[in-house]
């Protein structure tokens, strides 16, 4: 199936073993809007993402893709069209064109350099002894945390996702490169879900859900939650 990009969680909570991390969560996104998630580590953000693409599956609660219920999606076929990037970054020693069509190995060269665009990371790719296809590890070619993050991103994009999970994947980006990428993102027509601690990543963002101790104790705007959580004000506005 197709998907919009509309995801609704209706009082979903969520258990690792006997240990409770989500606790009644419901919020809906839109097709096409970005959300951000914030909250302390722990409070459950990584959790509550990977059930969106079935990473983790036993829930209490409803969530749905486009007004079904996720069950009836199979894992595959979601996968195709939910793009994570996790929090800790997985490139190989392949080339830089191979690290990007990771998982899309058909890609034409032209998505590949697209997807590198939107993820700001092309110039760099430029470069490189042999652009594109500078092997990783080879002739001194390393990449810093923020330029693998990027790669990762991108590779990501190069699947065209209706749904972008960035699981703390811009936390080594200056502010400036940042808002680039997330202003390209904005013309991809998909849902994006942002993890970040910097009140800056999710300004933009049509809604924020602030995570504490697996309960969603805020969400809207960063607006409406500097005028209407003091929890936000105070640990977030610094
Ligand atoms: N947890 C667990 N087993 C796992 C993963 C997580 O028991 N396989 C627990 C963690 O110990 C934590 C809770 O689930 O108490 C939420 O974890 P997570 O969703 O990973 O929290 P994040 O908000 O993503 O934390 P961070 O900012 O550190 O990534
Ligand atoms: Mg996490």
């Amino acid at each position: 199936q197709e998907l919009k990009g509309e995801v609704r969680f209706e009082r979903v909570s969520f258990f690792h073993s006997d240990h409770p991390v989500l606790h009644n969560v419901s919020f809906h996104a839109q097709p096409g809007q970005t959300i951000g998630l914030l909250g302390e580590t722990g409070a459950g953000k990584t959790s509550l993402l990977h059930l969106i693409p079935r990473l983790y599956e036993k829930h209490s609660g409803e969530i749905y893709l486009d007004d079904n219920p996720i069950e009836v999606f199979d894992t595959k076929s979601l996968r195709k069209q939910i793009s994570l990037v996790p929090q800790d970054v997985h490139l190989f020693s392949g080339s830089v064109r191979s690290n990007i069509a990771w998982g899309k190995e058909n890609a034409k060269m032209s998505e590949v350099v697209e997807a590198a665009k939107q993820a700001q990371i092309h110039s760099f790719i430029k470069t490189l002894p042999d652009g594109y296809d500078t092997v990783l590890g080879q002739k001194g070619v390393t990449f810093s945390g923020g330029q693998k993050q990027r790669l990762s991103i991108a590779r990501a994009l190069v699947r065209k996702p209706k749904i972008l999970i960035l699981d703390d994947s811009t936390s080594a980006l200056d502010a400036y490169t940042e808002m680039k990428l997330l202003n390209s993102l904005k013309t991809q027509q998909c849902t994006v879900f942002i993890v970040a601690q910097k009140i800056s990543s999710l300004k933009e963002a049509n809604q924020i859900l602030l995570l504490h101790q697996g309960k969603l104790i805020a969400q809207g705007s960063h607006e409406e939650l500097l005028n209407e959580s003091p929890y936000y004000r105070e640990v977030f506005q610094s």
